[in-house]
């Protein structure tokens, strides 16, 4: 349907267009030969050399410039980056419209919801969004809008979270005026940050998960995790270089190391939920939700340094080489799918046991894998991200919408062990089992999620297989048939249920402004837009420059 292949190399004259080869009959031919006149020779000469020239060019574009060659692939790429750049303005529309003083539109009943804060935290989300896509008029409206926004108060009570305001707020406000240089954006990040450090607790200097911005006291009633606490560095690192104060990285440094530095039981691998009164770790083990992020700066700060400050590659090494080891698992029944578990403690043997539960988010692996190898030279990482991606593209196309479930738990069926067994056992439903694949579906709704996308883009990038811009496009076909309503896109509730309307949930993520339509259209740019030797994504996708 977007499909927009290019006709013009099919329609360069050929050899065989041209009547001097046109062989109809021998009579004809036999006329040719006796009625040689200057006129006809001179057509003959013209028509030969047009047929030189043509088979010139065929030439220079296939031969000599590959490049050209690849002038459908071209025309097929900007279509869709097209595609996709329409859909942010339709999402951005949709925002702007109904819910410009609102941190996210409600994009069924046409209004905002304000449960970040009030601080428009789509506009934040997008700004680089934006930029990027060249949607100037739009950049420059939204800029003007950050200039209102009071971060001294918030409209959610004591739950203002120190990680989603850090990646989000403050790395959306610093990657605009990175890329624009409108020193206000820089002033609010700054100001932002200020008020986010009220997370810290005075005694560990570790942050806690949520604070109060109004009465600026820590909510001290829920655990922090290593992703919410451990996942500051890089933007941190940025705005002290911004501002000239090290303060900021500093207070990062010390959390980061402070995990890193932990004694555990596997090395590299941390108990997920973090204690900021206590500076305690427990929990399971995992690279999905609560964990993610803490492992994908080791290796990003290291290229946010220019390769200079490698204090966190052993660790990246150590966490990578565990994880292979521990948590990689394998389909019971495809073994072309791999996929990262869990770790949970057992009390009675005393030891860590994996789990088969592959979240979407956990989807964010494969493309650290990648960016881990072309930064480090670890090839062995970038074939098990080739057969995690394959695992994360199948949630999607195994669905029928083509939407990816929240999350997917590879059955631990054997012959002994039917997969009806295990629903009975579970109190799962047999309906959520793909007997083709091996795994039962989690939770089948799709929030608009970008980790898979995210890592398409940088296997792609990377590796240069152009099947990863063909999955990423019947991701976004299944996204825009579904999700898309009348004034924005929706989270979808089930994704194997196919009626679009009765499936849509009134919820708008901003990442899906920041992230997912974000590495969508890097996916079909050259690789040049926004370069992956000039650029580090913080993990809500805003691109920092390399520090030289
Ligand atoms: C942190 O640990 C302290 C001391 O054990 C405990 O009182 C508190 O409830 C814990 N906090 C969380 C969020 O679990
Ligand atoms: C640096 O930032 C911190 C945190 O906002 C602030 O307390 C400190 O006064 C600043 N230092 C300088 C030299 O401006
Ligand atoms: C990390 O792993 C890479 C690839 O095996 C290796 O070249 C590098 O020396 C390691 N770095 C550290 C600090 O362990
Ligand atoms: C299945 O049961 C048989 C007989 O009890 C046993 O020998 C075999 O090892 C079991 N297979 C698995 C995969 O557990």
């Amino acid at each position: 349907m977007y499909r927009q292949v290019s006709q013009d190399t099919e329609s360069t004259p050929r050899p065989g267009d041209d009547d001097m080869f046109n062989d109809h009959t021998s009579i004809e031919k036999q006329k040719y030969h006796h009625g040689w006149t200057k006129k006809r020779i001179a057509k003959y000469v013209s028509a030969a050399f047009v047929s030189i020239l043509a088979l010139y060019v065929a030439f220079t574009l296939i031969v000599v410039q590959p490049g050209s060659y690849f002038n459908k692939t071209d025309k097929l790429n900007s279509g869709r980056r097209e595609a996709v750049r329409n859909a942010m303005k339709y999402a951005w529309d949709g925002y702007r419209q109904y819910a410009f003083d609102s941190d996210e539109l409600l994009p069924l009943s046409g209004g905002g919801s304000n449960e970040w804060g009030g601080w428009k935290l789509t506009l934040l989300d997008s700004l680089d969004t934006l930029y990027i896509m060249e949607l100037h008029d739009e950049f420059d409206e939204a800029k003007k809008q950050v200039a209102d926004i009071d971060f001294t108060k918030s409209q959610s009570g004591p739950y203002t979270s120190f990680f989603e305001m850090t990646i989000r707020a403050v790395a959306g406000l610093l990657s605009a005026y990175e890329m624009s240089g409108d020193k206000l954006l820089l002033e609010k990040a700054q100001s932002v940050a200020d008020v986010l450090f009220t997370a810290f607790d005075p005694k560990t200097q570790l942050p806690h998960r949520f604070f109060d911005v109004n009465n600026r006291v820590v909510n001290p009633s829920s655990p922090a995790t290593i992703a919410d606490a451990g996942s500051c560095i890089l933007e941190y690192a940025k705005l002290s270089q911004f501002t000239g104060n090290s303060t900021y990285f500093e207070k990062a440094k010390y959390v980061y190391d402070y995990i890193i530095n932990a004694k555990t039981t596997i090395p590299g691998l941390y108990p997920s939920k973090l204690n900021a009164s206590t500076g305690a770790l427990y929990g399971p083990i995992s690279f999905g939700a609560y964990a993610d992020s803490f492992y994908e700066y080791m290796v990003k700060y290291y290229l946010l340094n220019d390769r200079k400050d490698d204090q966190y590659v052993a660790a990246y090494n150590r966490s990578i080489e565990s994880m292979k080891t521990h948590m990689v698992g394998q389909s019971k029944v495809d073994s072309s799918l791999s996929y990262v578990g869990a770790m949970y403690y057992n009390d009675n043997s005393g030891q860590y046991v994996l789990d088969g539960e592959y979240q979407h988010l956990t989807c964010f692996v494969p493309g650290m894998l990648a960016l881990g190898h072309k930064t480090l030279n670890r090839p062995q990482d970038l074939e098990l991200a080739k057969k995690l991606m394959k695992t994360c593209y199948t949630m999607y196309s195994s669905t029928r919408t083509g939407l990816a479930a929240e999350s997917i738990w590879f059955a631990p069926v054997s012959e002994n062990k039917t997969a009806k067994a295990i629903a009975e056992e579970y109190a799962l439903s047999l309906n959520d089992y793909d007997a083709k694949h091996g795994f039962f579906r989690f939770y089948n709704s799709y929030v608009l999620r970008p980790e898979v996308v995210e890592s398409l883009m940088l296997l792609y990038r990377i590796t240069g297989d152009p099947i990863y811009q063909e999955w990423g496009w019947n991701i976004f076909s299944a996204i825009e048939e579904y999700t898309k309503t009348s004034i924005g896109y929706a989270t979808y509730k089930d994704v194997m249920d196919k009626n679009a309307a009765k499936n849509w949930v009134d919820q708008m993520s901003s990442f899906f402004l920041a992230e997912t339509l974000k590495y969508l259209y890097l996916l079909f740019s050259p690789n040049d837009v926004i370069s992956l030797d000039e650029y580090v994504f913080n993990t809500e996708a805003h691109p920092f420059r390399i520090i030289k």
